[in-house]
């Protein structure tokens, strides 16, 4: 069996699912089940035998040395994070713990579990680190898309938490030998996405008839995975990557915010009409992210060229499934916006004027 952290959280949920669809392997699930983490996106598999939930911390490392005896999994898939920027803003510190202690916990856990496995296991044992493209800083509007030996020049706390995460798990590969594979992914969209990012913000927003908040000029540019694309990647990355490599994952979607917006509104006005008139009427220009990065650009060419992987969906066909999964699970939508988020909501966009 394979052991995934952080497995009812966004992206993580998608590739529990996807991975007990597509093989014939168990996954033990650790997570702690923080405001991100939402174990409703796993009810299709709550009881399929090959999925094992485990609720704890990957700071606990005395929880990790058992889950990994008891389980004795052939592969690590870390997605555990904290992963919002805007909150890493407001408050750093869990960014730090998890992200950081918690990825330094979980590879000296994984060290010793690995150490002391037998030469073939041990020789096929893998620890696939998640990360992101925004290690790698801001591009200008002219520069190439960011490849795997871009600078790391990570901005927000959160990007910084996550560039030292990956310099951890170079360096136990390097170091120690741990059989270590990382991808730096782009932004993913689809289903199960917290309605506190940009897509599912939207969509929810303007389903209630509230303002959709577009920061700065909403020029900045992101380039956009449909998560299940994104769930694929790191499937033949852990079958077939070289060890202590890294892979960028990304869709070749560029797109500045404010044209995401307008395409989520005219899906819905198609699919949803709304009476009073188009959705982009709720678009309100807000104050921009402190050091808000201006454009990310992923080169996806070596996975391309060594593993044969390329996106299924293209934007288009991803948006319009995306749309079509929030309409039709408005049940998932309600629950997963509770007090806790509520709350969050008030925090930050209630200081945030209209500009
Ligand atoms: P998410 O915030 O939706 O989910 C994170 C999950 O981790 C939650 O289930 C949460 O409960 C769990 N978690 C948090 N702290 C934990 C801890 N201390 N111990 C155990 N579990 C903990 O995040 P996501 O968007 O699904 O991102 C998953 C991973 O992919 C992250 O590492 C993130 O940096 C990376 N990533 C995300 C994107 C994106 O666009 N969302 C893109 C590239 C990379
Ligand atoms: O690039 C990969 C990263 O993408 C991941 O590593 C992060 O975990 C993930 O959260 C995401 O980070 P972003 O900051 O790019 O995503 P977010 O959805 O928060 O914002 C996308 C863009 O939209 C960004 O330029 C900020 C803008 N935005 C966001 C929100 C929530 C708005 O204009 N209005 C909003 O209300």
């Amino acid at each position: 069996m394979i052991l995934v952290t952080g497995g009812a959280g966004f992206i993580g949920a998608n590739f529990v699912l996807d991975w007990l669809a597509s093989t014939s392997e168990s996954v033990v699930n650790l997570d702690a089940l923080t405001y991100a983490g939402n174990l409703e996106s796993l009810k299709s598999v709550s009881k399929d035998p090959r999925h094992v939930f485990v609720h704890g911390d990957i700071c606990d490392r005395s929880l990790l040395d058992r889950v990994l005896s008891d389980y004795q999994p052939r592969a690590i898939v870390h997605f555990a994070a904290e992963s919002h920027v805007d909150r890493s803003i407001h408050g750093p510190a869990s960014f730090i713990r998890t992200n950081v202690e918690g990825t330094f916990t979980l590879l000296e856990a994984c060290r010793a579990y690995w150490s002391a496995l037998p030469p073939n296991k041990k020789e096929a044992f893998r620890f696939h680190h998640v990360s992101t493209d925004e290690v790698y800083g801001s591009l200008g509007p002219q520069d190439a898309p960011f490849t795997e030996t871009h600078l790391y020049e990570p901005n927000s706390p959160y990007s910084a938490s996550k560039a030292a995460s990956d310099h951890l798990v170079r360096a136990w590969h390097h170091t120690y030998g741990l059989p270590v594979l990382t991808t730096n992914c782009s932004n993913n969209y689809g289903p199960y996405h917290f309605p506190e990012k940009l897509i599912p913000l939207m969509i929810v927003n303007a389903l209630a008839g509230k303002p959709l908040p577009v920061y700065g000029d909403g020029q900045q540019i992101r380039d956009w995975l449909y998560v299940k694309d994104h769930c694929s990647a790191i499937r033949e990355v852990l079958a077939r990557g070289q060890l202590g490599e890294t892979y960028n994952v990304g869709g070749w979607n560029e797109k500045p915010n404010i044209e995401i917006v307008h395409t989520v509104c005219a899906l819905l006005d198609e699919m949803k009409p709304d009476p009073a008139g188009s959705y982009a009427r709720l678009i309100t220009y807000v104050t921009d992210r402190p050091g808000h990065d201006r454009r990310y650009a992923i080169d996806a060419r070596k996975l391309e060229r060594e593993l044969s992987w390329k996106p299924a969906e293209t934007f288009e066909t991803g948006i319009r499934k995306t749309v079509r999964w929030y309409l039709d699970n408005t049940e998932w939508v309600a629950n997963v916006q509770s007090g806790n988020y509520r709350e969050w909501v008030n925090t930050h966009y209630g200081d945030r004027g209209a500009s």
